[in-house]
C-alpha cells in the first residue's frame, strides 16, 4: 500500500507568510447535520483531504450529529461512500482513509433535545485521547438556520459552549445563507452571541476559500504596479460575474423563496466586491481586513426605491436547451410556483461613493441558467487620450483591461493593444496568466482551507457580522424596491444566453458592454 503523501512542499522561491504546516491544533470536530449532503460533499471530503496531507492533527476526533440512527461503522461507510463520488478525491486512499476514520463516531439525536447534547457530551469524554480535546471544539452547523440559536443554546446549557471553560477554543462554524434579509440577520446574530461570543464565530462563505478570491488580496498589494492604477482616475469601470449554468435542478423550493439576489448577490458577490475595491489594510490580521472590506460595504449608500429600479434588472429563465439538454421555464421547474416572480437573474449598477471609487460604475450579474459556469472580475480602464488611435479607431481601439477569472481556469488576463504584424493597424492582445500552468501544484477545495483556518482560529476568510448586515441593507433596499414595482411579470431570457436584453441595456445606457466571457 502506498503511504500517507505529506504536505505538498513549498516553492523554493515561496515566501512563507504563515507557518506552511497546519497551525492547527488538536480539535473536537462536531458536526451537526452529519447525514446530509454537505457533510457527504464537502465537510468530511475537506477532513479527508487535509488528513491525507498531514494537515490535521492526528488527534482530531470528529463527531456526527443528527437524528437517524446508525451505528459508528455504518456512518463510516456511508461517508466512505460518498468519497468515492468526489471527483477531485477519487480514488480513496485507503490507508488515510482508515486512520481518519478510525477517529470518526456518531451520535444519534434531535438538534432540540437536550438528552442529544448529553450523549454528545458522554462521547467526547470517552473517546480516546479525549483528554487533549477538552475545551477544544469546532462546532459545524450543516443545518438549516432555523436550528442555529437552538444549537448554540443548547451547546451552552450542556456546558459545551465557550465561556464555561476553555473560551475561544469553543468555535462555531455557520453555513449560509446567514439569515433572510437584515432583521433575521440580526436575529441569528443576536441568538448565536448568546453562547458563542463573535471570535468564536465563523461564518462560511465558501468563495472566500477559493484560491483565487484569496489571490485577490496577494495581486492587489504584493504588487507595486496596479493598485496606482486602481481607483477613479484610470479605471472607468468594474464588472463582476457570476454565472451558472444549470438550472435549479432539484431545489426548486429553497431557491424560489430565495432569489438570485439573495442566494448569490448578499454573500458571494459582495464579497467580491469588497476585495477588489477594499483599501490596503493595516496588516494581514483577520481585524484590518474585515474593517476595509466593511468600510466598501458602507461607503455604498442605499439607493432610493426610483434609482433601483433604474439600475437592476431581474429575470427569469423561459424554455430553452444548454448544450443540447432541453431546459424547462424557471416557472415549470419542480417545486416553483406556477406565478413565481422570484429572479433567477440580477444585474445591479452600484457605486462606491469614497475617494478612491466616486463615479466608477460597479456592474453586478448573477444568474442561472447561463452560457456558462464561470465566475469573473473585469477592471476595465478608461481609453488612452484621443489623439493618436483613440481619434482614428474610436471605439474599435479595445479598452486596457485585467481579467480575472475565479472559476474554472483560474488565472489574470491583461488586455492591451498592439501593432498588427505586417500592416499599419492596432489590434487587441492578451497577456494570459494561467493558475494551473503556472503552478503545477494542486489547489485545495475551499472547504480545507476554511476549515483549517477555523481550526486555527483565524478569521480572515470568513465574514464579520457587521460585513454580513451591510450587505443585507443593500438587498432589502434591492428587493423592497422590486416589491413595489407594478410590472406584472418579469422579463424572460432563454438559457444559454448571458441573461435578458434588459441587463446588456443597462450598460448600453451608459455607452458600455459586458465583456465577452471567453472560453478559456
Ligand atoms: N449542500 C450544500 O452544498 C450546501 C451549500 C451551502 C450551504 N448549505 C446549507 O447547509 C445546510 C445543510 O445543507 P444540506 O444540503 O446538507 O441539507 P440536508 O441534506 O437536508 O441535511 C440536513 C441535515 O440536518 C439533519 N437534521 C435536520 N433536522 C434535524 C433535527 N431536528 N435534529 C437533528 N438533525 C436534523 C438531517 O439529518 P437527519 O434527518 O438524520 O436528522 C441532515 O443530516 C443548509 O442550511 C443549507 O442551506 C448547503
Amino acid at each position: 500500500m502506498n503511504p500517507v503523501p505529506s504536505p505538498p512542499p513549498l516553492d523554493v522561491e515561496a515566501c512563507a507568510l504563515a507557518p506552511v504546516a497546519a497551525k492547527a491544533a488538536p480539535s473536537a470536530i462536531v458536526i451537526f447535520g452529519a447525514t446530509g449532503d454537505l457533510t457527504h460533499r464537502k465537510i468530511v471530503p475537506a477532513l479527508y483531504q487535509l488528513a491525507k496531507q498531514g494537515r490535521l492533527p492526528e488527534e482530531t476526533a470528529v463527531f456526527g450529529y443528527a437524528r437517524r440512527p446508525k451505528s459508528d461503522l455504518e456512518f463510516r461507510a456511508g461517508l466512505r461512500a460518498a468519497l468515492e463520488q468526489v471527483a477531485h478525491v477519487r480514488p480513496v486512499h485507503a490507508e488515510a482513509w482508515e486512520k481518519l476514520a478510525a477517529r470518526i463516531w456518531y451520535v444519534q439525536g434531535d438538534l432540540d433535545d437536550p438528552a442529544g447534547y448529553a450523549r454528545l457530551r458522554e462521547r467526547l469524554a470517552s473517546v480516546p485521547g479525549a483528554a487533549l480535546l477538552e475545551d477544544r471544539a469546532l462546532y459545524y452547523l450543516a443545518t438549516a438556520p432555523s436550528f442555529f440559536g437552538v444549537v448554540a443554546d443548547h451547546l451552552a446549557t450542556a456546558g459545551l459552549a465557550p465561556g464555561n471553560q476553555g473560551g475561544a477554543s469553543r468555535r462555531l462554524i455557520v453555513e449560509k445563507p446567514f439569515g433572510e434579509d437584515l432583521a433575521s440577520a440580526q436575529e441569528l446574530n443576536r441568538a448565536l452571541h448568546r453562547a458563542f461570543p463573535e471570535e468564536t464565530l465563523f461564518r462560511i462563505d465558501h468563495y472566500l476559500g477559493k484560491e483565487t478570491v484569496q489571490n485577490l488580496l496577494y495581486f492587489r498589494f504584493g504588487n507595486s504596479i496596479y493598485e496606482p492604477l486602481w481607483n477613479r482616475r484610470y479605471v472607468d469601470h468594474v464588472q463582476i460575474t457570476v454565472a451558472e449554468r444549470l438550472g435549479v435542478e432539484t431545489r426548486g423550493d429553497y431557491y424560489d423563496a430565495t432569489g438570485a439576489a439573495r442566494d448569490m448577490l448578499q454573500n458571494h458577490m459582495f464579497q467580491l466586491l469588497s476585495l477588489v475595491a477594499m483599501e490596503p489594510p493595516a496588516s494581514l490580521d483577520a481585524h484590518a481586513i474585515h474593517d476595509e472590506k466593511v468600510k466598501v460595504l458602507r461607503s455604498i449608500p442605499t439607493p432610493s426605491s426610483e434609482e433601483i429600479l433604474a439600475a437592476s434588472v431581474r429575470a427569469q429563465y423561459g424554455a430553452g436547451t444548454i448544450g443540447g439538454r432541453a431546459i424547462l421555464p424557471y416557472r415549470r421547474e419542480p417545486r416553483v410556483q406556477p406565478s413565481s416572480r422570484t429572479e433567477t437573474f440580477v444585474a445591479w449598477k452600484l457605486e462606491v461613493d469614497n475617494w478612491r471609487w466616486s463615479g466608477v460604475p460597479f456592474y453586478l450579474r448573477t444568474g442561472k441558467a447561463l452560457a456558462r459556469q464561470v465566475t469573473e472580475i473585469n477592471i476595465v480602464f478608461r481609453p488612452p487620450p484621443s489623439v493618436l488611435f483613440a481619434a482614428v479607431c474610436g471605439a474599435k481601439l479595445g479598452r486596457n483591461g485585467l481579467r480575472i477569472r475565479i472559476q474554472p481556469n483560474e488565472g489574470i488576463h491583461l488586455q492591451f493593444n498592439a501593432k498588427t504584424p505586417g500592416l499599419p493597424a492596432i489590434q487587441r492582445a492578451d497577456l494570459h496568466f494561467r493558475y494551473g500552468e503556472e503552478f503545477a501544484r494542486y489547489l485545495p477545495e475551499a472547504y480545507e482551507r476554511l476549515l483549517l483556518d477555523a481550526l486555527a482560529g483565524d478569521s480572515t476568510l470568513f465574514t464579520r457580522r457587521d460585513e454580513v448586515e451591510e450587505a443585507w441593507r443593500l438587498v432589502d433596499a434591492l428587493r423592497a424596491a422590486w416589491k413595489n414595482e407594478s410590472r406584472a411579470d418579469l422579463p424572460l431570457y432563454e438559457p444559454g444566453s448571458m441573461g435578458p436584453e434588459e441587463s446588456d441595456a443597462l450598460l448600453a445606457r451608459d455607452g458600455r458592454e459586458w465583456q465577452p466571457v471567453h472560453y478559456d
